[in-house]
């Protein structure tokens, strides 16, 4: 393959973002203008508020993002954004800015699906991974246990039945009184408590191996704190935080280590903003030395919403002949 540069564009949250990546694996800058500051007053993402801050700040994100990677346009091959599944108001930000830029630099332009960005985030910082292999995908909206059976071919094994693992943390973290979002201080918190205070059920699903549950787990988590008070007895946020992630880390570990197995596969990656909880990294990458699996894992940076993943996901659609026209829309409930 000749040397590509793509331009890669994600706004489909609450993160605006550009990036340039070069040959699907080399980041060469990677912008993330995060509006967590202004959501945080609300308690979560406002998608009104999100689509008017994206237009803020899109043009100045891919600006830094040109500059950073010492590039101009001229050096731009491929434009690829991130159309679906998010915020339609979110998306159609990206979505016209790459189709804008594209069409006045005559680039070719391609469509990436955030799930997909998500798992190629391990590409970039490991040259030796190829498909075939299992992923685990766990953020804020999806949580998803695929393979990955060439590139840009998934055939998704189990997802969650209701809320998403990151979803469950910032509600139980809600509860808590921790605040949004709630997932990294669980993450921190629970280093001080005991995971074993309190034994909150964990949901395995009958026929569906596969297959998760956390709003039963999330609902015993606020009957516990209810329960409490109104009998008037204290209790440590750090031991709810740290009884509530094992419980959660040990699902995500035994359904993955289950397919593993199943699909005899001896490659497992973890993705999305909650692949960057420590809890659950030490527990896969322990689950994974055992089984003699090897186990990958994205620096956080590019485990929660950024868009070198969307870079490296456009690169290997690009190669596959994915090429999207100027009708390109976003799609909200897109499929992988
Ligand atoms: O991938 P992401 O940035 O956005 C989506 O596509 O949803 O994931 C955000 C989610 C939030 O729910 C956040 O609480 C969770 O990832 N998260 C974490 C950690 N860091 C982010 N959950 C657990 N532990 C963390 N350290
Ligand atoms: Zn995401």
């Amino acid at each position: 393959i000749r040397d590509l540069n793509i331009l890669a564009i994600e706004s489909s949250c609450d993160e605006t973002a550009a990036a340039v990546v070069h040959n699907g694996r080399e980041v060469l800058s990677n912008i993330i203008s995060s509006q967590i500051d202004l959501h945080k007053l609300y308690g979560g993402v406002v998608p009104e508020i999100a689509s008017r801050k994206h237009i803020e700040k899109i043009n100045q994100v891919i600006e830094e993002a040109l500059k950073e990677a010492d590039v101009t346009l001229d050096d731009i091959d491929v434009v690829g954004v991130t159309y679906g599944p998010g915020l339609v108001g979110a998306l159609l930000v990206g979505v016209a800015e790459a189709k804008a830029i594209a069409f006045a630099r005559n680039l070719p332009l391609v469509g990436v699906h955030h799930i997909e960005g998500h798992i190629s985030a391990n590409y970039i910082e490991h040259p030796d991974l190829e498909p075939p292999f299992l992923c685990l995908v766990a953020s804020g909206g999806h949580t998803h246990l695929v393979c990955v059976r060439e590139y840009g071919k998934y055939e998704i094994l189990g997802r969650t039945r209701d809320d998403a693992a990151g979803e469950a943390y910032d509600k139980v973290a809600r509860a808590i009184g921790l605040g949004y979002p709630g997932g990294p201080k669980i993450d921190r918190i629970s280093k001080e408590g005991n995971p074993d205070a309190v034994k909150f059920p964990k949901a395995h699903i009958e026929g569906a191996e596969y297959d998760f549950s956390f709003s039963g787990l999330k609902s015993a988590v606020l009957n516990y704190i209810n329960g409490c008070k109104m009998k008037g007895e204290s209790f440590d946020p750090a031991d709810i935080a740290a009884s509530f992630q094992k419980a959660v880390v040990e699902v995500l570990v035994e359904n993955s280590m289950k397919a593993v197995e199943d699909y005899g596969m001896y490659k497992f990656a973890i993705a999305g903003g909650v692949a960057s909880n420590t809890a659950l990294r030490a527990a896969m990458k322990q689950a994974c030395e055992e089984k003699g699996v090897k186990f990958y894992h994205p620096s956080p940076v590019y485990c929660t919403d950024n868009a070198a993943m969307i870079g490296a996901a456009a690169f290997y659609e690009y190669l596959s002949g994915t090429r999207h026209g100027w009708d390109l829309n976003a799609v909200p409930n897109l499929k992988l």
